[in-house]
């Protein structure tokens, strides 16, 4: 079956049986604890905790979607015959209306009736195969009723009851984000024309919330959640080896092969890299991402650099032939693209990277073997990232993992004591940055509001008390920031108003909050803020706040820092100085909190 009629066939059946057809949600989700969306009940999950209302919203307690993912897990995977960074998730959903019986006989009518697919075998939860001490443990059963449900659909139909498993981890889904719905799982398994057994679908039970702190409490309604991956899906139906001898993606290689004949020379990783990242790349801009160094916009820009070094690395040009044939061949099955739009970020892109990889090259070319702190020093030096270092770095890379660059990375974070956000899994503080403090997820984004709005308040002081003013020290609890300065005199009555009124105001026009990594020279020549008594490393973050979608340049605020901040200046709400007092010669302290 073709994917259109796989997409086709997947809303119709489940249409027939009572669910609503929802469309995909953004790949960007509403949600501020998930940074893409990476499963189809992302945009239902208030559903399952009861806050929303389906009966009302959608006129029935199932829905049926096809949802644009994107999960960053598998980015280092993604070249073998089955994992990818953006693909289509066909998933229905029950909240509070049908439960386990009616799920699972779902799974099997669709699996071998609608798609006469033979199933290979299904697992089950079972704690007893979950190590202890792991949060899957605490007071979850085995799942009997699946269990059961299975091996009497089974016996009806022929199938050995032995291929219902029991399994642990594997059969229990935790929520997107630190916290949300979650339960056990019962999984589909279908043979590959290669013989290799593919879990095809997962049928989640959403019977528990967890909280940041892994702890699970029972949702008052149970519902269902469940995800198949449309490619693989595909891959089955049309008897073919891998993901991408599907017509998702062969479509888009067509007959014309003399347009892009070095991509055809490619090893056949290298090809799924390409036709992989260049879909999420499509993907993730239609829907309002920009290559930028933070979060999403990061994840962006290192999908289109790593293509870029591939295309730099042929001497050739085929990348836009295929983002042409993939913008034609996706256009309108989720969302209408803006062709120009799509291209312009992708030029833009493309020539910034071009000037770094040149440079960068040049320098690996001398070197004689690269490990992993050789290689951040090179990153660090020339901006050329990861991906580029190991492609290019060829044998001399050969033992560099991701693993251990990033390693690298985080202890240079870490020394430049500009911050950078600890999670110990819910245990005492989840952030401690030195200067933010927070113990769980709520005193985060509270620490976060204050963090930006202490930036605000630095240039506030600046602009009112003059340039003199310098930052000596800052504290930040999820009550107040401290921030302490120099200045020689008490503030009058006056200066502590204007400075609130500044700060009010720039949160009023709600600003976006950005940062750019760079050399510190060129951090220094853009006049950023920082602290006076800190060391900092040869490469800085600076963080700023500027009118949206405007550069630097026109930034109100600038320091050195390594964040978490806002993105937006109005999620910080109504800044006051709460107290001016001194603390030592020169060294005045204010303590600012919000409302
Ligand atoms: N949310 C489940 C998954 O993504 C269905 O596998």
């Amino acid at each position: 079956m073709r994917s259109n009629e796989i997409r086709e066939k997947f809303l119709e059946y489940f249409k027939k049986n009572g669910h609503a057809v929802r469309s995909s949600s953004s790949l960007v989700p509403d949600d501020p604890s998930v940074l893409l969306t990476t499963a189809g009940m992302q945009q239902f999950k208030r559903y399952y905790t009861g806050e929303l209302d389906a009966e009302k919203d959608f006129g029935s307690l199932s829905t049926v979607s096809i949802q644009k993912c994107f999960r960053t897990s598998d980015i280092d995977e993604v070249g073998d015959e089955s994992h990818l960074t953006f693909f289509e998730m066909l998933g229905n959903f029950s909240f509070g209306g049908y439960f386990k019986k009616e799920a699972i006989r779902y799974g099997f009518e669709f699996i071998t009736g609608v798609m006469e697919l033979t199933i290979e075998a299904v697992t089950v939860f079972d704690p007893a195969k979950v190590p202890d001490g792991d949060w899957r443990k605490n007071g979850v059963p085995f799942d009997e009723e699946s269990y059961v449900i299975w091996r009497e659909i089974f016996a009806e139909n022929g199938i050995s009851v032995d291929k219902v498993k029991r399994e642990g981890v594997d059969n229990f889904w935790g929520p997107t984000g630190t916290e949300g719905p979650c339960g056990p799982t019962t999984e589909i398994y279908v043979k590959s024309v290669e013989g290799k057994s593919i879990e095809v679908w997962n049928i989640v039970f959403n019977e528990f919330y967890r909280d940041s702190a892994m702890k699970l409490t029972k949702l008052p309604t149970p519902g269902v959640d469940t995800g198949m991956g449309l490619e693989r899906l595909a891959m089955l139906s049309q008897n073919v080896p891998t993901i991408f001898d599907t017509d998702l993606f062969t479509d888009l290689i067509g007959d014309v092969l003399e347009q892009v004949s070095i991509f055809d020379l490619m090893l056949p990783r290298a090809k799924r890299i390409v036709l992989d990242h260049l879909r999420a790349i499509i993907f993730l801009i239609a829907d309002g991402v920009r290559p930028s160094n933070k979060e999403a916009e990061y994840i962006l820009r290192r999908l289109m650099r790593r293509v870029i070094v591939y295309e730099y690395l042929t001497n050739d040009s085929f990348l836009e032939i295929f983002l042409h044939r993939i913008i034609k061949k996706y256009n309108n099955i989720h969302q209408k693209f803006d062709e120009s739009v799509i291209l312009s970020v992708w030029h833009e892109e493309n020539s910034k990277f071009l000037k770094t990889v040149q440079n960068g090259i040049k320098e690996l070319n001398r070197m004689s073997t690269i490990d992993a702190q050789s290689a951040f020093k090179l990153y660090e030096s020339s901006g050329l990232p990861y991906e580029a270092i190991k492609e290019f770095g060829g044998n001399k890379a050969g033992t560099l993992t991701r693993d251990a660059f990033d390693k690298e990375f985080k202890k240079h974070q870490e020394i430049s004591r500009a911050g950078v956000a600890k999670k110990f899994g819910g245990h005492g503080l989840i952030l401690d940055t030195g200067e933010l403090k927070a113990g769980s997820e709520e005193e985060q984004k509270k620490v976060t509001r204050l963090h930006t709005a202490t930036h605000l308040l630095h240039q506030a002081l600046r602009d009112v008390l003059g340039g003199g003013v310098g930052q000596m020290g800052s504290d930040i609890t999820p009550e107040r920031t401290r921030f302490d300065f120099t200045f020689s005199r008490k503030m009058t009555d006056e200066e502590k108003k204007k400075v609130e009124g500044i700060v009010n105001q720039k949160i009023a026009e709600d600003l976006e909050v950005r940062f750019e990594e760079m050399s510190k020279e060129e951090a220094e020549r853009t006049g950023a803020l920082h602290f006076f008594k800190e060391k900092y490393p040869e490469r800085v973050k600076v963080y700023y706040v500027a009118p949206k979608g405007k550069g630097i340049e026109t930034a109100y605020s600038k320091e050195f820092c390594g964040g978490p901040h806002v993105t937006h200046t109005g999620e910080i709400g109504q800044f006051r100085i709460a107290k001016e007092e001194a603390v030592g010669a020169g060294t005045r302290r204010i303590r600012g909190v919000l409302a």
